[in-house]
């Protein structure tokens, strides 16, 4: 009903005058962006005060005017901050709802501060300038999840763990190593977040609706005032592009398939039949049926919710698709998913930074894991490699050795030296050491590699690097 009555008051839309019957309550609903957008009053009042600050020096507006201007601006800012705002649908987006409240509050310098500007600038200045303090929320907390990883690494530099390919056992590595790898994974991530911020930090206000403005403005001092590293170099492509958004998140989509990758691990690891790991009990829940159970909810989540980043990244590649220069009122449809994703992410690394402190680490069950997939086949046949016999050949030899070890139920160390040197002569006594595990992992002592001097080499340039 109220909605309905304040259809009839079309004279209070800033853009009626040209319409001759107001838009239905639905309409008005459906065009809305207010109720999501209102997450960006804070940049849209810092983005107005710069342009209204450069109006003023360039003459365009009084500095009376100015003055007004961030009195009233000043105002409304603590009237969003205390929860006093009063949104209304009937002005559809912050931007609207802001200048409105700025004219009742200052009366016609509230008018003036549009001058030189459109909705069109405005909007997308505000979303650049909300998602960078996104990306350097997210940098900050990718750091701290960075450095839990490491620790847990540094503690486990030398704990063996079964390496895993096909999800069979493969090699011996370390848990240390093992983390590492999602420490490379996360500096990667890392890297692409700090780079998509310096397509994100270009200022495109001055391109006011589509074509710029005939008001003698100063693009370099606004973006000097919001901390732009420059401006947007053509008015049609900064009002309409979200290329910067898209890139966000995919971004966040690799970000998401890498902790996602990381859950499963972690879940796999926490399964009483595997038996890695234990997660500390604030990262997981009972069951209301089974007594006994403890499951991994978080890393569960952290899993699902890679879906719903997925499913933002493809909103949005599915939005800016087909749209001709220049704005077009689908780019209104960019906060939810960009916002979405900005929140999952941001929920998601606070999360995981903490859960991995809370890991405990089983580490007989990874060495007994180790003791059942012949795990240091390959360093028999490297070793008989190295008394000169081909690698192809090396290799038949193994697999027989194995043959008769899977036959006998026992692991390769566990036979005796006159029964390996049935399949080679050139075995001697020096094999146990190369067939143990920890021979296995130290063997293995070249950058990349999982001995336990090249992990703890590998963390130790990870540090110097996050400073
Ligand atoms: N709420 C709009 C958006 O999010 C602001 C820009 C509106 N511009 C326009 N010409 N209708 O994109």
């Amino acid at each position: 009903m109220a909605d309905q009555q304040s259809n009839r008051d079309d004279a209070s839309k800033a853009w009626s005058g040209r319409f001759s019957e107001p838009v239905s309550a639905l309409v008005m609903r459906y065009t809305a962006s207010v109720f999501f957008d209102q997450r960006m009053a804070a940049q849209d009042i810092r983005g107005s005060l710069a342009h209204a600050k450069m109006l003023a020096r360039q003459g365009i507006i009084g500095t009376d005017d100015l003055a007004d201007i961030e009195r009233g601006l000043g105002q409304i800012r603590d009237e969003i901050e205390r929860g006093e705002f009063a949104w209304s649908l009937q002005d559809e987006d912050v931007h609207l709802n802001i200048e409105k409240r700025l004219t009742a509050l200052i009366g016609d310098a509230g008018k003036r501060l549009h001058t030189g500007r459109s909705r069109n600038d405005q909007v997308a200045t505000d979303i650049r300038l909300w998602l960078r303090d996104a990306i350097d929320q997210i940098l900050a907390l990718l750091t701290d999840y960075q450095r839990a990883l490491l620790d847990l690494a540094e503690t486990h530099a030398a704990t063996p763990l079964p390496g895993f390919t096909h999800l069979q056992v493969a090699q011996p590595v370390t848990f240390g190593h093992h983390l590492m790898a999602y420490y490379e994974m996360s500096r990667r991530d890392a890297e692409r977040f700090a780079d998509c911020r310096k397509r994100v930090n270009r200022l495109p206000l001055g391109a006011a609706a589509l074509a710029g403005t005939s008001f003698p403005i100063d693009r370099e001092f606004v973006a000097r005032e919001l901390e732009f590293d420059g401006v947007c170099e053509n008015s049609l492509d900064a009002v309409s592009d979200r290329d910067f958004a898209i890139e966000f998140c995919a971004d966040a989509a690799l970000l998401m398939i890498h902790l996602s990758r990381f859950s499963e691990e972690l879940i796999l690891w926490m399964s009483p039949r595997v038996g890695f790991i234990d997660l500390a009990d604030r990262f997981c829940t009972g069951s209301s049926i089974m007594p006994q159970k403890k499951n991994p909810d978080v890393p569960e989540l952290v899993r699902g919710k890679t879906g719903r980043v997925n499913g933002s990244l493809i909103s949005l590649l599915t939005l800016m698709k087909g749209q001709p220069l220049a704005y077009n009122k689908d780019n209104q449809e960019d906060k939810e998913p960009l916002f979405d994703t900005a929140d999952t992410l941001i929920d998601t690394l606070r999360i995981y930074a903490d859960m991995i402190t809370g890991i405990r680490v089983k580490a007989d069950a990874m060495r007994d894991a180790l003791s059942q997939g012949f795990a240091t086949a390959t360093d028999l046949a490297d070793y008989l490699v190295k008394k000169g016999l081909p690698f192809r050949d090396a290799h038949e030899v193994v697999a027989r050795a194995v043959r008769s070890a899977e036959e006998r139920g026992c692991d390769l160390p566990d036979l005796p030296l006159p029964d390996l040197r049935n399949f080679s002569e050139l075995i001697d006594e020096d094999i146990y050491q190369v067939l143990t595990v920890e021979g296995a992992l130290d063997s293995r002592n070249h950058i990349g590699g999982t001995a336990p001097a090249q992990v703890r080499a590998a963390i130790a340039r990870a540090r110097a690097a996050l400073g």
